[in-house]
C-alpha cells in the first residue's frame, strides 16, 4: 500500500526518494509526492496518477534539498487527487502516512471547532494539524509527536519534517516503519519497506508501535534516536543488516516481473527442499516431530486464503489433523472457538497484512500460539509468531502473488512431513523434486499456453471448476485472471456449478476446467454439463487422455505421473501463464494491476 521513503545526509535527498519509491511502485498507489527542506522552506510537490507524473515536475523544478521525504498514496479516505496526495503540510510540518486514523471524523470536527482549516480530505491530514496544535501550545517537536500520536486510534505510521531542522522522525502503530543508517556516508533513512532501502542504508532498525525514532545527520555523524512517548530512550527496536542484494530485484530477460516469477518457481522448489530437508531449515522442521494440534486454525488473506486451503487438505490428509481456514478479515470479528492445543497458522507473503497480523494478535490474547508461513524476515508477523517457517521466496514484486503461493503450500507440506515424522522419506524428497521438473516443462511450453489464450481472451466471463485438492486453485486460478486482465472470473468447486452459477453458461462464457486423475469421471460430467449450454471449456487436465480431448475446446495437458499430493501446485503454474498471456492480450499493466496493492496494511 502507502509507500514511504525520507531521507537525510549530506546529498541530494531527490535521489534516493525517488528512487526508494519507484522500488516501492509495485506495491500499488494512485498519487505521489514530495517534500523537500529547500533554505528553511518545506516545498511540496506531489500529483495524482504515476510516479513518471511527479518526476516530470521535478525535472522541471530540479529541486536540490538535503532532507526530504516522499509518499505513494493508495487512497483510503478522499478521492485520488492532487490534494489529497501527501505530504501534507504547513510553515511548520510535512507529514507522510500509511495506514488509518480511525477517530479522524471525530477529531477533525474537534479541530474544525478551535478553528484549524484543512486543504484535504484525507484522515492523515488530521495527524499534520494535531501536531501543529500541540506544537503551537508551546511543546517540543518530539512532544508533539508524542501527544499527536496518542491522540489517534488505528494502525498507521508516520514520517515527519519539520521547518526548524534536517531531522526526520518516524513514528507507527502496528504499520511497517524500518529506519537506515549509512556511517559511511552520513545518511539516515527511513521507509516503509527495507526494499526500498537497499544499497543504500547498510543497518536498519525495526521500531516498536510507539517508539518515536530520529534520524539526525551533523557534520561529522549519522545518529538514529529511539524515545519511548514519555520522551524516555527507549530500547524497544529490532537491529538487522540490510543483506538485500540491488540484483535479486532486477527484472532480468523477462518482460515482467510476474513471468520473472514464475520462471523462478523450480529453482526455488529445489532451493526450499534443500533447506529444510538438508540444511538449516532442518532443525525448524525437526522440532515439529510428533507436534499434533488439536485443530489448526489457518488465517490469511488472497492468494495467501488460497494457499491455506490447501494446506489445510495437506494436514488433515496427510498428518489427519483438524484443520479450518479463515479469510483473515472474517476471523478476527467472528468470535472463533479458539481452545487450548490449538495452534494459529497465518500465511502471508509479506507479513505485514492489516487483518492476518489482527487475527494474529486475537490468538495471542486468547493464549493459543501462533506460527507463521511467511516471505519477509522481520515483518511484523514473522516478529510476533512463535514459530515461523520462512518460504524464501526473494523478493515479490508482481502485485499478483505467483511463486509465494508455491512456496508457501510447499512449506506447509514439509511442515507436515516433519510432523508425521517422514521428511527423510526418499519417496517425499523425489516427489518435490518431480514437481519442480514439471514445472520447469510447464515454463518451456509457455507458448503453447499463450495459443490457448489467444483463443479465449476476448469472452466475457471466466469460470475456474475443479475437485477436492484442485478447488482452490479454481479459487486461486480465478483471482490471478480477474487481478490482472480485469475480466470477471471465479472459481467453484465443480460439483457446485449447477447449485446456481451454472445460469451464466453462455457461448461467451470459458469454464476453465481442471481436472485432475482423481475424481475424472465426476469432474467431467459437470464439463458436460456446461458444454451442453453451449460454454466454451478449456481442459487443464491429464496428456494424452483421449477423453478429455475430445470434450475440450483447447486443452492444457499436464503429466500428472507420480505427483500425488503436489500436484495442485503444478496445475497452478499452468494457470499462472494462461492469467498472465490473457492479461498481456488485453494489455493491462500487469506488474501494477490497476487498485491493487502488494501488502495491504489497512483493514
Ligand atoms: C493476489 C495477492 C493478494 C495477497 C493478499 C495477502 O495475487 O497478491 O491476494 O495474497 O493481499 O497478502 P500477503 O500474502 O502479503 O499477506
Amino acid at each position: 500500500m502507502c509507500g514511504i521513503v525520507g531521507y537525510t545526509g549530506p546529498n541530494n535527498s531527490v535521489g534516493p526518494i525517488i528512487e526508494g519509491l519507484s522500488r516501492l511502485e509495485y506495491r500499488g498507489y494512485d498519487s505521489a509526492g514530495i517534500c523537500l527542506k529547500v533554505e528553511n522552506e518545506l516545498q511540496i510537490i506531489k500529483k495524482e496518477g504515476k510516479l513518471d507524473n511527479l518526476k516530470e515536475l521535478i525535472n522541471l523544478h530540479k529541486p536540490f534539498s538535503h532532507t526530504g521525504i516522499g509518499h505513494t498514496r493508495w487512497a483510503t479516505h478522499g478521492a485520488v487527487t492532487t490534494d489529497n496526495a501527501h505530504p501534507h503540510g504547513n510553515e511548520i510540518f510535512a507529514v507522510v502516512h500509511n495506514g488509518i486514523i480511525e477517530n479522524a471524523t471525530t477529531l477533525k470536527k474537534d479541530l474544525f471547532h478551535e478553528g484549524y482549516q484543512f486543504k484535504s480530505q484525507t484522515d492523515s491530514e488530521v495527524f499534520l494539524v494535531l501536531l501543529t496544535k500541540f506544537f503551537n501550545e508551546g511543546n517540543s517537536t518530539l512532544i508533539s509527536i508524542s501527544k499527536a500520536f496518542s491522540s489517534i486510534t488505528g494502525n498507521s505510521a508516520f514520517v515527519i519534517l519539520e521547518k526548524a531542522s534536517d531531522k526526520l522522525y518516524a513514528i507507527k502503530r502496528s504499520a511497517p516503519l524500518v529506519v537506515g543508517e549509512n556511517r559511511e556516508f552520513r545518511e539516515a533513512y527511513v521507509s516503509s519497506d527495507p526494499f526500498a532501502l537497499v544499497g543504500f542504508a547498510p543497518r536498519i532498525y525495526f521500531p516498536e508501535d510507539g517508539v518515536i525514532c530520529e534520524g539526525i545527520v551533523t557534520g561529522s555523524e549519522v545518529t538514529v534516536n529511539f524515545y519511548e512517548l514519555d520522551l524516555t530512550h527507549s530500547n524497544r527496536y529490532k537491529f538487522q543488516s540490510n543483506s538485500m542484494s540491488v540484483d535479486a530485484t532486477s527484472k532480468g530477460p523477462y518482460e515482467h516481473y510476474m513471468l520473472k516469477e514464475i520462471y523462478e518457481q523450480p529453482a526455488l522448489i529445489d532451493k526450499l527442499a534443500a533447506y529444510y530437508i538438508k540444511n538449516e531449515g532442518r532443525k525448524i522442521l525437526d522440532e515439529m516431530k510428533g507436534f499434533r494440534a488439536q485443530e489448526w486454525h489457518i488465517t490469511a488473506c488472497g492468494t495467501a486464503w488460497h494457499a491455506g486451503l490447501v494446506i489445510k487438505n495437506f494436514l488433515e490428509q496427510v498428518n489427519h489433523q483438524k484443520a479450518s481456514v479463515d479469510i483473515a478479515s472474517e476471523f478476527r470479528y467472528r468470535h472463533p472457538i479458539l481452545n487450548h492445543g490449538d495452534v494459529g497458522l497465518f500465511i502471508s507473503q509479506s507479513g505485514e497484512t492489516a487483518d492476518t497480523l489482527a487475527s494474529q494478535e486475537l490468538c495471542k490474547e486468547k493464549g493459543i500460539p501462533t506460527f507463521s508461513i511467511v516471505n519477509v524476515e522481520g515483518s511484523t508477523l514473522f516478529r510476533n509468531a512463535d514459530k515461523n517457517f520462512l518460504i524464501h521466496a526473494g523478493v515479490e514484486i508482481g502485485v499478483a502473488s505467483t511463486k509465494a503461493f508455491t512456496l508457501q503450500a510447499l512449506t506447509g507440506y514439509l511442515m507436515g512431513l516433519a510432523m508425521k515424522g517422514s521428511l527423510d522419506d526418499s519417496l517425499h524428497y523425489s516427489e518435490i523434486k518431480l514437481l519442480s521438473n514439471r514445472i520447469s516443462d510447464l515454463c518451456g511450453q509457455s507458448d503453447f499456453i499463450k495459443d490457448v489464450a489467444e483463443q479465449i481472451y476476448t469472452k466475457k466471463g471466466f469460470i475456474f471448476t475443479g475437485r477436492g485438492k484442485y478447488f482452490p486453485i479454481a479459487l486461486e486460478g480465478a483471482l490471478k485472471l480477474k487481478e490482472i486482465a480485469y475480466v470477471h472470473a471465479e472459481g467453484y468447486a465443480a460439483g457446485e456449478l449447477k447449485h446456481g452459477p451454472i445460469a451464466l453458461i453462455d457461448e461467451d462464457i470459458v469454464n476453465i476446467a481442471l481436472v485432475g486423475p482423481e475424481l475424472l469421471e465426476k469432474t467431467l460430467s459437470n464439463v458436460e454439463e456446461v458444454k451442453a449450454r453451449r460454454g466454451i471449456i478449456v481442459v487443464v487436465g491429464p496428456k494424452n487422455h483421449p477423453e478429455v480431448e475430445q470434450i475440450a475446446d483447447a486443452y492444457i495437458p499436464l503429466d500428472f505421473n507420480g505427483l500425488q499430493n503436489l500436484s495442485p501446485l503444478y496445475v497452478n503454474v499452468a494457470l499462472q501463464f494462461l492469467a498472465y498471456h490473457i492479461a498481456k492480450l488485453k494489455g493491462t499493466d500487469i506488474d501494477k494491476p490497476r487498485n491493487l496493492a502488494k501488502s495491504v496494511t489497512v483493514e
